[in-house]
Formats: C-alpha cells, sequence, structure tokens
C-alpha cells in the first residue's frame, strides 16, 4: 500500500451529521487515503455532552469538551455544530491557525460569510460548504466550478428536506402537520431550532447561499424576502389539490434587467405548483433545483436534501478535496463578490396569484371582487364560485391572476379584506413554474 502523509482532522459536532461523517472517515480510511493522497486521522470529536448515550459505533475516546485544543494543530476542521456561536469563534479559530475548514452550516455563513470568507483569503485556506446547501446534492461546487464561464440567470427549487417532507405527507398521506414534523424530526431532518426550517428562515440561508455564488454578490439572510410554512393549513393543502396544484416552499433567485442595470431578487415563499411541474414529483426530504445559466440553458439537481448519511456524503467530498488541496499546495479559491448587484425590493416582482375568498352569498359579490381587481390594475384568469353547503350563507370564490406585481397585489388584497361582502381572505398563494 502507497506511504501517505497524515493529515489531521478535528470534527466539531457529533450530532445527525457529524456522528455519521466520524463514521465514514473510520470506515472507509483506506479508501479515502487513496482518494485524497493523505492519510485522514480523526483527532478529535467535539461534543458538548461526552457521556451523553451515543451511537455504539462512535469511538468515545475522541469525544472532548476541549476546542482550542482540538482545533490548534488541526489540518482540516469539519464544523457540524450549527447555530452562530461558538461555530463562528472556532471556524475563525480555524482558519487563523491555516487549517481548511469545511462546514454544512448555512445559517453561520448567511450571516457570517463575509467575515469567514476574509479569514479565509488571509491566510490562503479554502473553506467548503457543499453540505450547506440542499445536502447530498452537489451544488455548490457546480456553481462554482462547472459554470464559471457561465452567467446564471435564475436558480428555483426546493432547498428545505424537512418542510417538503411536512407538506408532501400533509399532500399524499392526509397527515396532520404536526405528526409530520415529528416524523421528520425522528428522521434528522430538522434544525436544532425547528422554526428555522419552520418559518424559512433555513432555505433563506441557502437562498443567501446560492445567490452570493451565481451572481458573485454578498447577498446576506437580511436580503432575502422569506415566508414560511407556518400558516398553510390541511385546507389550502385540499383546495390545492382540487384545483391541480400542490404546496411547495420555494426558493428563486432570480438576476432582473433594470433601467439602471442588473438587479437581484432573492426569495423564499410556499407557492402552488402545476402537479405536472417536475418540482411537484419531488417527495419526503428531497431537494431538487433548476440552474438556468445562458449558455447551459436550464440544468436540473435532485436528490436528498436532508439526513445524516446523505449530508455526510457531501462534508467527505469536501474533505477529500481539502486534503487534496493541502497535498498539493497552493491557495484556496476565494470567494467572489466582485459584482456587487443591488438587491431588488419585492413590490417590483411579478407573478401569478391564487386569491381565495369566503363571501356572503348574494347577488353582485363576484362583480364586486372583479371591480376592486380591475381598479388596482390586477387582471382576472380565473374565477371560480362554489356555495358552501354546510353553510348556506357563504360562498368560495377562487381568483387566479394573470402577472400582478406583488406591489399591486399587496393592495388589492388589503382592499378586498376591507370589503363588507368578504367575510374571510381565505388564502393568497404565488404560482410558480409556469
Ligand atoms: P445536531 O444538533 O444533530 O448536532 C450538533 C452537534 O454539535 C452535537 O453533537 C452537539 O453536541 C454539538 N454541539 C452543538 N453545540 C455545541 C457546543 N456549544 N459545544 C460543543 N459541541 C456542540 O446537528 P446536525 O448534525 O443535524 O447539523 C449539523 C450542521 O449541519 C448544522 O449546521 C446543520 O444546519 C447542518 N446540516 C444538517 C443537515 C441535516 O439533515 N441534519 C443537512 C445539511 C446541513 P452534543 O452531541 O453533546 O449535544
Ligand atoms: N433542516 C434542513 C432541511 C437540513 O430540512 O433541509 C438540511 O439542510
Amino acid at each position: 500500500m502507497t506511504e501517505h502523509r497524515t493529515l489531521r482532522v478535528a470534527l466539531l459536532g457529533a450530532g445527525s451529521v457529524g456522528s455519521q461523517v466520524a463514521r465514514l472517515l473510520l470506515a472507509h480510511a483506506d479508501d479515502l487515503a487513496e482518494r485524497s493522497g493523505a492519510r485522514l486521522e480523526l483527532a478529535g470529536i467535539l461534543v458538548r455532552n461526552p457521556d451523553a448515550p451515543r451511537d455504539a459505533e462512535l469511538p468515545r475516546e475522541l469525544l472532548t469538551t476541549d476546542a482550542e485544543a482540538l482545533i490548534l494543530g488541526a489540518d482540516i476542521v469539519i464544523e457540524l455544530m450549527g447555530g452562530i456561536e461558538p461555530a463562528r469563534t472556532h471556524v475563525l479559530a480555524a482558519l487563523r491557525s491555516g487549517a481548511d475548514v469545511v462546514t454544512g452550516n448555512k445559517a453561520l455563513l448567511a450571516t457570517h460569510g463575509a467575515e469567514i470568507f476574509e479569514a479565509a483569503d488571509q491566510v490562503g485556506a479554502s473553506v467548503s460548504y457543499e453540505a450547506a446547501v440542499a445536502a447530498a446534492i452537489p451544488i455548490i461546487r457546480p456553481l462554482r466550478d462547472s459554470l464559471a464561464g457561465d452567467r446564471i440567470v435564475r436558480i428555483f427549487g426546493i432547498v428545505n428536506g424537512s418542510t417538503n417532507f411536512i407538506l408532501d405527507s400533509m399532500d399524499r398521506e392526509g397527515l396532520a402537520a404536526e405528526d409530520a414534523q415529528r416524523i421528520a424530526t425522528e428522521l434528522g431532518y430538522l434544525e436544532a431550532d425547528p422554526t428555522l426550517d419552520l418559518e424559512g428562515y433555513d432555505a433563506a440561508q441557502k437562498a443567501a447561499i446560492l445567490a452570493s455564488l451565481a451572481f458573485h454578490t454578498q447577498v446576506s439572510i437580511e436580503d432575502v424576502h422569506r415566508q414560511g410554512i407556518e400558516s398553510v393549513t390541511a385546507g389550502m393543502i385540499a383546495d390545492a389539490r382540487r384545483a391541480g396544484y400542490v404546496i411547495k416552499l420555494l426558493a428563486i433567485c432570480e438576476r432582473l434587467g433594470g433601467a439602471e442595470g442588473d438587479e437581484i431578487s432573492v426569495r423564499v415563499y410556499p407557492a402552488l405548483i402545476d402537479r405536472d411541474h417536475p418540482l411537484a414529483s419531488v417527495h419526503g426530504g428531497n431537494n431538487a433545483v433548476f440552474v438556468e445559466a445562458e449558455a447551459a440553458g436550464p440544468l436540473m439537481f435532485y436528490g436528498a436534501g436532508a439526513g445524516g448519511a446523505q449530508t455526510a456524503s457531501a462534508v467527505l467530498g469536501d474533505v477529500v478535496s481539502a486534503a487534496r488541496r493541502h497535498i498539493a499546495g497552493g491557495v484556496g479559491i476565494g470567494e467572489s463578490a466582485r459584482q456587487s448587484l443591488p438587491i431588488a425590493p419585492i413590490g417590483r416582482i411579478t407573478t401569478r396569484y391564487q386569491i381565495t375568498l369566503e363571501v356572503e352569498d348574494q347577488p353582485g359579490v363576484l362583480a364586486t371582487v372583479a371591480g376592486i381587481l380591475s381598479e388596482e390594475n390586477v387582471s382576472v384568469a380565473t374565477a371560480l364560485q362554489t356555495v358552501d353547503a354546510d353553510e348556506a350563507a357563504t360562498a368560495r370564490i377562487v381568483i387566479g391572476t394573470h402577472r400582478a406585481s406583488e406591489e399591486a397585489l399587496s393592495g388589492t388584497v388589503a382592499r378586498l379584506a376591507g370589503t363588507p361582502v368578504v367575510t374571510r381572505v381565505v388564502s393568497v398563494l404565488r404560482v410558480e413554474g409556469e
């Protein structure tokens, strides 16, 4: 067997992902040495509580709570703790000591990315984060390397596995949201703080990372228009199904041509997708990302968007390339923010909408509603009125609009909500993917 140089690997975190990374590093040690050109020695594993019950395969003697000692002298530091602090402090300490960093921490990158990439540049170290977006799916490397000669126009897709699992289980199996969330937790899909997933922060962090790479612009979480799935009810999912749609939490990063030059829009929200659209058949914890590039045209990336072993695969890929760089020498590839494109306000974005209203069942209601839409310059594509059999006094109107701006739409919805014949605005959903 070839004699390899040994590189010391420090692993920060032994949770859903970290424990799988440790397992693969140990189980495939010989193979990884051949692939990377270096023997990867797992020097230690940082945890909060070394006495907590853990997978029997995890070598207990490697567990430590001494981050400083573990990071000092490491060639590669793998951060899989999650959250901002102390992850940020440990990542910066690792980079300042000259180690390469591999992380799956989108929260950290979407809030402190600029600081971390600058720290890496200063010492010529690398920061790799394939696992931070869409877990097992290779999407960071394609954007950073394979498409480096092209111009990205749009990224559009499902980047959060747990909310996709929840929406999909509600749609296909009729599960209650709480039951679907419990199963997603058992599968290790949810963040330690599940509101990050449910309220769309996790998807927004990933959208910020994708937009930064695609448009060479520093995009942070504050730049992303965000709406989660907390207001999506079983009723909305059933209504969508009856109308031939499915509800998906989408992340959209777009380059928009403006009078003053290009702008970008980065947004996350639940939207209606036609059941024939490829994204409608992304089930369970899977993710799918469409990338539209000027020369390459549309590309689709699909696979596991969450899960310990699946995410560990992406982490290990980054570890092998960091090891190869250590062996070959040279500096890590820096992040590019050379374009610094402005972020377009959400009011400028146009989409189609579906508005569901509960109205009084009396003559002229449809005409009143249509009149308001017309006055607000929102053009109606379809309108359907149904009478609620149980409550004969009310009816439902489902209006599909042509493309309208967010600004015009929000003005329209506010007026509709204040109209006496409208008893309730049941839902307002964007229709995407057309
Ligand atoms: P877990 O919550 O399962 O694990 C976190 C680990 O970090 C635990 O071992 C914990 O120690 C340790 N840890 C946390 N805080 C500290 C601290 N202050 N000091 C020492 N150790 C600490 O997280 P996941 O494995 O699910 O996720 C890890 C990272 O990967 C996150 O950034 C997440 O966003 C990202 N990711 C997760 C995916 C998934 O499917 N789970 C997919 C893609 C990315 P202890 O065990 O003692 O509690
Ligand atoms: N909580 C995340 C998700 C894990 O559900 O997609 C993968 O990043």
